[in-house]
C-alpha cells in the first residue's frame, strides 16, 4: 500500500477519465449543447446551475460554487480521499494504480532537501572563514547565536565554488539546477548563481531549506537575490523566520509580519521572536492562509512612507476575505526613515511593542485611508467614500465584522448603517468581476492600469487553463520583476505545462489542489473563453505576456523614479533608469 502514486500515472488517467460518466452515474445528466446540465448535488436547487464539461474534463456549479475534476467529484460526492478516489477511478477504467515502492519523487524530493541542507551548512561554515562577512553581520548588530539560529551563511566569491564541490555528476548537477542552486548558460555551461553574498536559508515549517535570499554586503545589484521558484519554493507562500519562531516560542499568540529579511533576523535579535518576513512580494491571501493557522492576532508593519502605505492598502485588500470574528488584524507604522530593523536597534523591543500596541486596526486604517482621499466635508465626496467602500467591504464574509465596519463606515460619512447599506447594496449591479454597474462610475482609484492589471494575469491563466498546449512557447523570463497578484502562480503553471506537454485542464486543476490557489484556479478554468476551432489562444497568450512585460517594465521605472526622488540612484540604477526609459 505504501509508496507514491506516480505523477504522471495521475495526469493520464485524469486526461482519461470521462467526467460525464462519473457524475452522470450518480446524477441525473442532461445535454446542452457542448455540455451537461444538472440540479447540483452539493446544494438546494430548483433550475439547474449545475454544469459539466467533457471537454475541459471537470464540472462547475453556478449556483454554489462546487467545481472540480473527476477525482474532486469523487472526493467531494462520496467523502473518499484523494487516493481512494485516484484507485475508484482507476478500478472503474480497468486500470491498476502503480506505486513507487521507494524510488522516484518521494526520494527525489528527499535529495533536493538533503542537497539543501547540505548546501546551507557548507555555507555556515565558510561564513566562519570570512572576516568581512562576519564583520558585516556584527555591523548590523547580529551575534553569533542568532546568526546560528537563523543558519545564515556566506557563500564565497567564484563562478563555481557550489558546482565543483556539488556537481559532481550529471545527476548531481540536474539537482542543483532544480534547486536553483546553478545557472544553465545557452551553451550548456553552467555556474553558481550566488556569488559573494551572506546567505539566508528559507525554510519550510518542518525546518527544511527550501531556497535562499542572498545579500550582497556592499552596494552591489540587486541587493537580495532570491532562490527562483522550485518545485521545493513558492515565493508568494512562504514567510521567512516562520520555523524559527515556532521554533522560539512555545506558544505564538501573535505574528508581526515584516517587509524584509534582516528586520526578522534583527527583531529576533532583540528578543522578538514572533516576526516574519514576506520575500519581497506583497502580502497574499497564502501568507494569510498560513498566518491564521497559527495565530488569531496578525500584525504588519510597514515604513511610514507612501510605498509603505501602498504595500499596506495592498495587504489590507488582501486581507479582506480572511477576516472572521476573533481574528485581528493591526497595521504598524514605522517613524519616517526607519524600518523594523532599524527602529528596534535604535529604540529597544519595549519601545516596538509599544508601538505595535499602538497599530490601527484594519477597519480604522481603511477608514483613514479612504476618508483621507475624499472631501469629508461634502455630501459629494462622503458619497464617494461610500462608493469607494463598496468593493472592499463586499469582500468580507457575511457576520459581524462586516456589520460593525458598516456601521463605522455610516457614522463616518453621516448615515444610518442600514441606509449605507441599502446603498452600497443598490449600486452593486452586474458582478463583482472589476466589472462596475450603477449609474456613477467609481473613482478610477487602485484600478488595474488598462494594461496589465491583474485582469491580464487573470485573462492569462484562464487562457493556459484552457488551451494548456497554448502555453509551449512562453517565455517565463518576461514575467521576472513584475509585481502583480498571481504571477508567480502564472509562471508555475506556465512551466507545467511546458515540462508536462500532455497535461490537461484536468490535470492542471489537480495539480494545484493542494494549494490555496486551487479554488481560484476552478474559477478561471469555468470561465467562458471561446472553443471555435479557429480562436488562437496562443497569439492570446502571447499578448498577455507582452502586455505584462511592459507593465513589468513601466512599474520599475516609477520605482526608480520614486527612489530618485527620495534616496536618490547609484550609478547601476541611473544606468537602469535610462535603458528602460529609452526602451519605453
Ligand atoms: P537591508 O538593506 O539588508 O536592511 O534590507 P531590507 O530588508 O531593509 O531591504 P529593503 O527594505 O530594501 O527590502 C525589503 C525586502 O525586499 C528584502 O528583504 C528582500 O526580500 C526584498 N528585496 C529588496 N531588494 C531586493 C532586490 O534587489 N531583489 C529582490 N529580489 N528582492 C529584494
Ligand atoms: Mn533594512
Amino acid at each position: 500500500m505504501a509508496g507514491l502514486i506516480p505523477q504522471d500515472f495521475i495526469d493520464d488517467l485524469i486526461a482519461r477519465a470521462d467526467i460525464v460518466e462519473v457524475v452522470g452515474r450518480r446524477t441525473q445528466l442532461k445535454k446542452a449543447g457542448r455540455e451537461f446540465k444538472a440540479c447540483c448535488p452539493f446544494h438546494d436547487e430548483k433550475t439547474p446551475s449545475f454544469t459539466v464539461s467533457p471537454g475541459k474534463g471537470f464540472y462547475h456549479c453556478f449556483g454554489c460554487g462546487a467545481h472540480g475534476t473527476a477525482v474532486g467529484f469523487l472526493m467531494e460526492y462520496e467523502h473518499m480521499s484523494f487516493v481512494e478516489a485516484i484507485e475508484s477511478l482507476a478500478s472503474s477504467m480497468g486500470v491498476e494504480v502503480p506505486r513507487n515502492e521507494s524510488d522516484q519523487p518521494a526520494q527525489r524530493y528527499d535529495e533536493l532537501f538533503s542537497l539543501m541542507d547540505t548546501v546551507a551548512r557548507h555555507w555556515q561554515s565558510s561564513l566562519k572563514e570570512s572576516p568581512e562577512a562576519v564583520e558585516y553581520l556584527k555591523n548590523r548588530g547580529i551575534d553569533g547565536s542568532t546568526a546560528k539560529r537563523f543558519g545564515i551563511g556566506y557563500a564565497p566569491d567564484g563562478w563555481s565554488n557550489v558546482l565543483d564541490k556539488f556537481g559532481k555528476s550529471d545527476e548531481a548537477t540536474e539537482r542543483l539546477l532544480a534547486t536553483g542552486l546553478i545557472i544553465r548558460k545557452d551553451n550548456g555551461k553552467h555556474y553558481d548563481r550566488f556569488r559573494d553574498r551572506l546567505m539566508f536559508p528559507i525554510r519550510d515549517t518542518r525546518g527544511r531549506t527550501i531556497g535562499f535570499g542572498g545579500r550582497v554586503m556592499g552596494d552591489g545589484e540587486p541587493k537580495y537575490l532570491n532562490s527562483p521558484e522550485t518545485v521545493l519554493f513558492h515565493k508568494g507562500r512562504e514567510l521567512y523566520g516562520m520555523y524559527e519562531a515556532r521554533q522560539a516560542l512555545r506558544h505564538i499568540d501573535r505574528l508581526v509580519v515584516v517587509e524584509g529579511y534582516m528586520d526578522a533576523v534583527a527583531l529576533a535579535r532583540n528578543g522578538i521572536d514572533f516576526a516574519v518576513a514576506t520575500l519581497g512580494t506583497a502580502t497574499t491571501g497564502e501568507h494569510l492562509n498560513r498566518l491564521f493557522r497559527i495565530t488569531e492576532n496578525a500584525y504588519f508593519a510597514f515604513d511610514g512612507d507612501r510605498a509603505g502605505k501602498k504595500a499596506a492598502w495592498r495587504a489590507l485588500e488582501n486581507a479582506l476575505p480572511q477576516i472572521r470574528e476573533g481574528r485581528q488584524i493591526r497595521f504598524v507604522f514605522l517613524p519616517d526613515g526607519h524600518d523594523p530593523d532599524s527602529f528596534v536597534n535604535e529604540n529597544g523591543a519595549a519601545t516596538f511593542v509599544k508601538l505595535m500596541d499602538a497599530g490601527l486596526p484594519l477597519s480604522e486604517f481603511l477608514i483613514q485611508e479612504l476618508s483621507s482621499q475624499v472631501d469629508m466635508d461634502s455630501i459629494d465626496g462622503r458619497a464617494k467614500l461610500a462608493e469607494m467602500a463598496r468593493p472592499l467591504v463586499s469582500k468580507i464574509p457575511n457576520g459581524v465584522y462586516r456589520e460593525l465596519l458598516i456601521e463605522s463606515l455610516a457614522n463616518t460619512v453621516g448615515l444610518t448603517a442600514a441606509k449605507l447599506e441599502k446603498m452600497m447594496a443598490a449600486g452593486q449591479s452586474g458582478s463583482d468581476h472589476g466589472r462596475h454597474g450603477g449609474p456613477r462610475p467609481l473613482p478610477k482609484r487602485r484600478q488595474p492600469s488598462a494594461s496589465g492589471g491583474p485582469s491580464v494575469v487573470r485573462r492569462a491563466i484562464t487562457l493556459i487553463l484552457n488551451y494548456p498546449e497554448s502555453g509551449q512557447n512562453l517565455d517565463t523570463g518576461k514575467l521576472a520583476g513584475v509585481q502583480r497578484a498571481g504571477v508567480e502562480l502564472l509562471a508555475a503553471i506556465i512551466e507545467t505545462v511546458q515540462s508536462e506537454p500532455n497535461i490537461t485542464t484536468a490535470g492542471l486543476l489537480e495539480r494545484w489542489r493542494h494549494h490555496d490557489e486551487g479554488r481560484h484556479l476552478g474559477k478561471l478554468a469555468a470561465a467562458a473563453v471561446p472553443m471555435d476551432d479557429d480562436f488562437d489562444a496562443s497569439a492570446e497568450l502571447q499578448e498577455c505576456m507582452q502586455q505584462l512585460a511592459i507593465a513589468g517594465r513601466k512599474e520599475r521605472i516609477e520605482f526608480l523614479i520614486e527612489k530618485q526622488r527620495v534616496t536618490g540612484l547609484n550609478d547601476d540604477e541611473k544606468s537602469e533608469l535610462q535603458q528602460l526609459l529609452k526602451a519605453a
